[in-house]
This record gives C-alpha cells, structure tokens and sequence, in this order.
C-alpha cells in the first residue's frame, strides 16, 4: 500500500517511497476509541501512553530527552560512544539491521560505520519523521539497502514479509521496553528471539536500571514542568480523538516510584471535581481522583539479562555507564 507523505525534504521521496517503504499498518480506529472510552469510564480511569504521542508530545518527548534530570538517554548514548566498538563486534557486520521505534532513524545510522548492514529496515507506526530519514539515508549509503515498514510493532511483530530471512540484529534503544508489563515486554523478546533464525542474529536493546528512588522520580518530575506538559498533552489529544472537554490545566501530574513492581508510574490527578462527557456518558472525577498514563519499568542487569534468557538468547552480554545508571544488552 503506498504511503501518503506531506512533507517532501528529499527530491527523490516520492519515488522511494512507494519503492522501500511498506505500510502494514491496519486502521483499528473504532477498535481503539473502544478502548479510550473504557478507559476513561473505568475506576481508576486510565489512559493509553501512546495518547502522548501527537505531534506537540512527540517535540515535548525531545525536550524531555534533553532535561538535565532525565538521565537515560544521554546515558544510553554514552555507553554507546564508550563501548560502540566492543557492541559492533558482538553484533557482527554485514547483518540486516532491524530499527524499531525508528522515528528519525539518527541512533541507528550512528552504528552504520561500525556494523556496516548490508540491509536497514526502519520499522515505525508513524511516516512523519520516518520517511524523509529514510530517503537521506538511502542518498547518504548507496550500498545499504535501505527501506522501512510502517506498523504498530507494539501489537504484534509481525514481519516476516519485510525481512530478508538473513542474520539480523534488532535494535530498541531508549528503555521503551520499559513502558511495556514485564509480560508484555517478556512476549516482545519471545517475538524477536523468533526472527532471529540464522547465525549472527540478535538483539541490541537498551534499558533504564532500577535506582534510588529521589532520581528516578525527578527524572519524571522535572523542575521546568516539561514532563508535566507531556503528561498533560495526553489530554488535549484525547479531546480532539474522542470530542472530550477536559481541561488539562484542572490535572495535576503525579509520578512516583511504585518500588514493590519496579515502575515510575505516571497520572493525572483532578485538582478539583469535576464531569467529563465521554462517549455520552456523564464521568464525574472526583477531586484527587487519578488517570494513569503511563508506567515505565526498570530492570537491574541480572534480572533483564535472565529475561533475555528466558527468551532464547543464550549469549547476554552487557555494558553499562560507571554509575550503573543504564544498561545496554546484545543477546544472541
Ligand atoms: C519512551 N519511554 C522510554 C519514556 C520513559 O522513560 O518511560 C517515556 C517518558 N515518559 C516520561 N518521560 C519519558
């Protein structure tokens, strides 16, 4: 199916893009706004982490990246830079390299000078910063066959059309297998293990540590509200999917570590009470009543690596920053 872009930054994208790009991507729409509505109509009322993610909360996620108390990506990125030459040999060169999560492919094209894929698949349920990446990188590497899969991989990852059936890493970097349940997160390994079928393939993935409990929550705390925005945002977004009024401002955001299951949980908490109309259905929020957003696990080494085990990686190696504040994992 081709794909509709917008934005074109690449004189060549329209033709890349019905060439390389592969858009699986069904239109649960009626099936999610179910599940929004329940939500939201449940006690206690949740709300879907991907409800962050529109445009507004993909650039506040980048600010969020950048905060000084959110430690894990440029911890993640260190241990990168620090041991980039030890990961690639693990990895080994001239594999396909699966990129999930891609968005604007820029982790994953740092590692093109070190494992040298002969094939890169950047694999997204979103085409905005994809597809134009996407055609750079094609320009920028000849010799790499570059394309991309459109897909909420999150629900199942099902790709075998669009692999090659070679020896393949797979690449999720971030700690996002941190926002999965540890029996989520433990099928995701399982599915991956399962495209793993020739020699030289495995899986580089990067996760968030357990720690003392004052950082990890300023990290989803921080003190010039950037988090609080994002968490508020999923509001908004909720508003224009299901015609909802809710007033982000009459939310306050909560995040704390929840020890006893390893997670940051984040919420939103009425300031005072209040009724939405949701799906036609009077919802009266309580004050000091919560939405949960999001939940965001941390894995100490030996736990994520028996994990990895578990899975059917047998060969688990791991780097880490001197602090142990991340972790980075190549299973084979
Ligand atoms: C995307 N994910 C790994 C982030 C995390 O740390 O769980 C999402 C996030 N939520 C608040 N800050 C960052």
């Amino acid at each position: 199916m081709a794909v509709n872009v917008t934005r074109r930054e690449h004189p060549g994208e329209a033709g890349f893009v019905a060439e390389r790009i592969r858009d699986r991507r069904t239109d649960d729409s009626a099936s999610e706004r179910r599940a929004l509505v329940a939500g939201l109509l449940s006690a206690p009322a949740s709300i879907a982490p991907k409800y962050f993610y529109d445009a507004r909360g993909v650039r506040l996620f980048d600010a969020i990246c950048e905060l000084p108390e959110y430690y894990p990506t440029r911890t993640e990125a260190a241990i990168f830079a620090r041991y980039r030459e030890d990961i690639a040999a693990a990895a080994g060169n001239d594999r396909e390299f699966v990129d999930l999560g891609a968005g604007d492919c820029a982790k994953a094209a740092q590692w093109f000078p070190f494992v040298m894929p002969w094939r890169y698949v950047g694999v997204d349920i979103a085409p905005d910063a994809l597809v134009p990446a996407l055609s750079r990188l094609a320009a920028t590497y000849p010799a790499i066959d570059v394309c991309g899969v459109l897909t909420d991989f999150t629900h199942g990852l099902e790709l075998g059309r669009d692999l090659s059936g070679d020896a393949a890493t797979f690449f999720y970097p971030g700690s996002s297998i941190g926002n999965f349940t540890p029996i989520e997160a433990a099928r995701f390994l399982h599915a991956i293990r399962r495209h793993c079928r020739r020699d030289g393939s495995g899986v580089l993935i990067g996760v968030d540590t357990k720690k003392d409990r004052a950082r990890l929550e300023a990290a989803y705390d921080d003190a010039a509200g950037v988090t609080a925005a994002f968490n508020r945002n999923a509001l908004a977004h909720v508003n224009r999917v299901l015609g909802t009024r809710f007033a982000p401002d009459a939310f306050a955001h909560v995040a704390f570590y929840n020890e006893r299951d390893s997670r940051i949980e984040m919420h939103l908490e009425a300031r005072t009470a209040q009724t939405i109309v949701v799906d036609g259905i009077a919802r009266t929020f309580a004050a000091g009543e919560r939405i949960h957003t999001e939940n965001s696990y941390k894995y100490a080494p030996d736990e994520f690596t028996a994990m990895l085990e578990r899975a059917g990686f047998a060969h688990v190696q791991c780097w880490q920053d001197d602090a142990g504040d991340f972790a980075v994992y190549y299973g084979a």
